[in-house]
């Protein structure tokens, strides 16, 4: 299988990509190395640094390298920078998207997977979230997100592209190799274990008056190498069978503060920690149902254990304490 991926230089396609690589599929990546980091590809993968909001570039990659699948990862991620900055993240998110599916569906592409979010699901009616879960997008960021998974809908709809939409909850952990390295970073792990490495003062926990049993948000942690897994299921799965969504977690919810302590047990680092105002956007309580995935495609997470994730990370973090070369 011959595998395209936009953003395979960034966090979680890196990740993929090198788990693709391991199980003998050839890759492609398509990268404007914006957010993303060189040294993140994995060597055997061919790179091409380009940028979906250039449409001719991304057509020639897709007409050159004519890949079975596209998994499209590049994108702006934040939901709390999408409340700031919404026609960014409305514009681009789009609009590149829509250039790469738009090339997909030119060049005859078959299979497409999307990273899709959890913030779909603003005010959930059930905990855990299943699939069923009605569709409230909870910033731009998860709007963007949810208009290109209509625009999936439609080009299988018209054009019999089959797709998967893959609704992360939160990507975490490292594998030897490739890790996480946002600039800035605002991600919870990585900023505790900043703390770990003498990088960072103190954690600011964003609120503890939620209605949660500590009063922190709770969210749920899934390993990076978890979710590349199911990509890689999921495209195979596509290869003679319909399109399909799914959401992505482990189904157990952990605490800030349940992060915080268990990075302390992890590192041995004491991790000061000092209660900080709500960040806008945040749902006191997200955790997802993968009974789906499981029950269809039988994914199994292999690093469901909190600790574990966290050591996998730390073992990254600490062997790469400024992250990727810059
Ligand atoms: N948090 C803190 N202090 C910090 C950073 C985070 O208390 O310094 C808290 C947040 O308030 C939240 C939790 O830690 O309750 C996790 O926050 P992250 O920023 O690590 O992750 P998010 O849950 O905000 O977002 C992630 C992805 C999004 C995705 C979302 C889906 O970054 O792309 O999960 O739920 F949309």
């Amino acid at each position: 299988m011959k595998v395209l991926v936009t953003g395979g230089a960034g966090y979680i396609g890196s990740i993929t990509v090198e788990q693709l690589i391991k199980a003998g599929e050839e890759v492609i990546v398509f990268d404007n190395l914006y957010q993303g980091h060189r040294d993140a590809v994995h060597p055997d993968a061919i790179f091409i640094h380009g940028d979906l909001a250039d449409k001719a570039a991304i057509e020639e990659a897709i007409a050159t390298h004519k890949p079975d699948g596209i998994m499209h990862f590049a994108s702006y991620t934040l939901v709390g920078e999408s409340m700031e900055k919404p026609f960014m993240y409305l514009r681009d998110n789009i609009v590149n998207g829509l250039n790469l599916i738009e090339s997909a569906v030119k060049h005859g592409v078959q299979r497409f997977i999307l990273s899709s979010t959890a913030n779909l699901f603003d005010q959930p009616e059930r905990m855990p979230i299943d699939e069923n879960e009605r569709i409230v997008p909870g910033s731009p960021y998860g709007e963007s997100k949810f208009i290109l998974e209509r625009y999936l809908h439609w080009m299988d709809r018209l054009y019999g592209m089959r797709y998967a939409c893959l609704r992360y909850f939160n990507a975490c952990g490292a594998t030897e190799e490739r890790g996480e390295d946002h600039d800035p970073e605002t991600h919870l792990i990585p900023l505790v274990l900043q703390v770990a490495l003498g990088q960072r003062e103190k954690i600011v926990i964003f609120g503890d008056d939620y209605d949660t049993p500590d009063g922190t948000c709770v969210r749920d942690y899934i390993h990076v190498v978890d979710l590349a897994e199911a990509h890689i299921l999921a495209m195979r799965a596509l290869a003679d069978g319909p399109s399909r969504r799914y959401n992505l977690g482990n189904g157990r919810g952990f605490s800030v503060k349940q992060v915080i302590e268990t990075a302390r047990e992890v590192t041995g680092h004491p991790i000061p920690a000092e209660v900080g105002p709500r960040r806008p956007g945040d749902p006191a309580i997200l955790i997802a149902s993968s009974e789906t995935i499981m029950r269809e495609l039988g994914w199994r997470p292999q690093y469901p254990d909190l600790r574990t994730i966290i050591e996998t990370a730390w073992r990254w973090h600490r062997a790469h304490p400024d992250g990727y070369e810059k």
